[in-house]
């Protein structure tokens, strides 16, 4: 699927991190995959994230799951019902992330998926990451506003990052099959025109240097022997006791760099930290797995991760590693984008293998 009124290099070049783009009919013939009905049914579920925000009386938010109960009691509010990680869930959903390949699969986060009716909103706010709002169903006016930072104020609330001072610097209204794209850090507001908004949030992740810095030093402390220690046979001496001589801190330092400057090992932990499953280690889908027949689709399950390193010769799914030679590498380079794959009798015993333990894992099954 690629997006219609789009050019990716235009974007690439001047919008992507950078500033708004609104795409009108960016998917031709757009049918939501998913009725509001269906979304309320997720958001029901134990294991899936989802928040409630009602703006009737100013904003109040509620975690899931609900119940029909509390559904029954928002008449007559006005509400939002956001639905975290859709596509894990819902085939379809996922399939939309296929508009999306021109950004690589480690940067994708999620699809969240947003019902309100007439007039609901999160209120105006800044993201830290980019997304794509695809409008569902219904209509709802965008508003963008300016670019923010850690010290734009803030509206005082326990649940909420609403802004203080929101200007609105553009605004439109989009139909089912329109998108908007905003940059990280840029305000918007989104309003709900219709009874029936469904808005899909195709979301993107940066990791930040905190955390790259705090989980690549615990993996480093997992993997490490502890009893290498500062050594200076041939110290020869120094004049004041209480200096740290500036060698002492270059060997000091050094013992610190030549653990942290191993590239080879630090993209081995990227690839499992980036496919690591954003919830928790269990697949929340439950594609069963089963032997392969020759002709049988291979289906990636829409809860997994693929990524590879060193032209596939390092395959990463949901943060397992896979080490692959020749034709192995190569069918991790087709898993990981995303292309159709055909099992085949005629595949080495090297790629059944890993076939395999894709299948074991629950990674992929076959039609
Ligand atoms: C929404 O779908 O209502 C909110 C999406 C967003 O502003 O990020
Ligand atoms: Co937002």
């Amino acid at each position: 699927m690629t997006l219609h009124n789009f050019d990716v290099g235009n974007f690439l070049k001047h919008h992507w991190q950078q500033k708004p783009l609104l795409i009108r009919d960016a998917i031709p013939n757009w049918q939501s995959p998913l009725e509001p009905d269906e979304l309320a049914g997720l958001a029901c579920e134990e294991d899936i994230e989802t928040r409630l925000i009602i703006s009737s009386d100013g904003y109040e938010m509620r975690h899931g799951p609900f119940d029909g109960d509390q559904f029954a009691a928002l008449e007559n509010k006005i509400y939002t019902l956001l639905v975290q990680a859709v596509d894990h869930h819902i085939p379809e959903v996922s399939a939309l992330l296929n508009a999306f390949r021109f950004i690589p699969n480690w940067r994708i986060d999620d699809v969240m998926v947003s019902y309100a009716n007439e007039g609901g909103g999160v209120g105006a706010h800044y993201d830290q990451y980019d997304v794509f709002l695809l409008q569902g169903l219904g209509q709802r006016r965008w508003q963008i506003g300016q670019m923010c930072d850690g010290n734009t104020a803030l509206l005082p609330h326990d649940d909420l990052r609403l802004m203080a001072d929101f200007q609105v610097k553009d605004e439109w209204v989009l139909s089912a099959g329109d998108i908007l794209y905003v940059p990280p850090m840029i305000a918007h507001n989104g309003i709900a025109q219709s009874d029936d908004c469904m808005t899909y949030s195709i979301g993107f992740r940066a990791p930040s240097q905190y955390e790259l810095i705090s989980h690549y030093s615990d993996y480093l402390l997992d993997n490490m022997q502890a009893d290498m220690r500062y050594q200076d046979a041939g110290f020869h001496g120094q004049d004041n006791s209480g200096a740290i001589a500036e060698n002492s801190i270059d060997r000091l330092h050094k013992m610190i760099l030549s653990k942290i400057s191993d590239k080879a090992d630090f993209a081995h932990w990227l690839g499992k930290f980036v496919s690591a499953p954003k919830y928790g280690e269990s697949h929340p889908s439950d594609i069963m797995a089963h032997n392969m027949q020759n002709g049988d689709e291979i289906i990636r399950n829409p809860a997994s991760r693929f990524v590879y390193t060193d032209d596939g010769r390092s395959l990463y799914v949901d943060g397992i590693y896979y080490d692959c030679t020749g034709e192995t590498a190569n069918f991790a380079k087709a898993l990981c984008s995303y292309v159709a794959l055909i099992y085949q009798d005629s595949m080495s015993d090297d790629v059944k293998t890993l076939i395999q333990k894709l299948c074991t894992q629950n990674a992929i099954c076959s039609s």
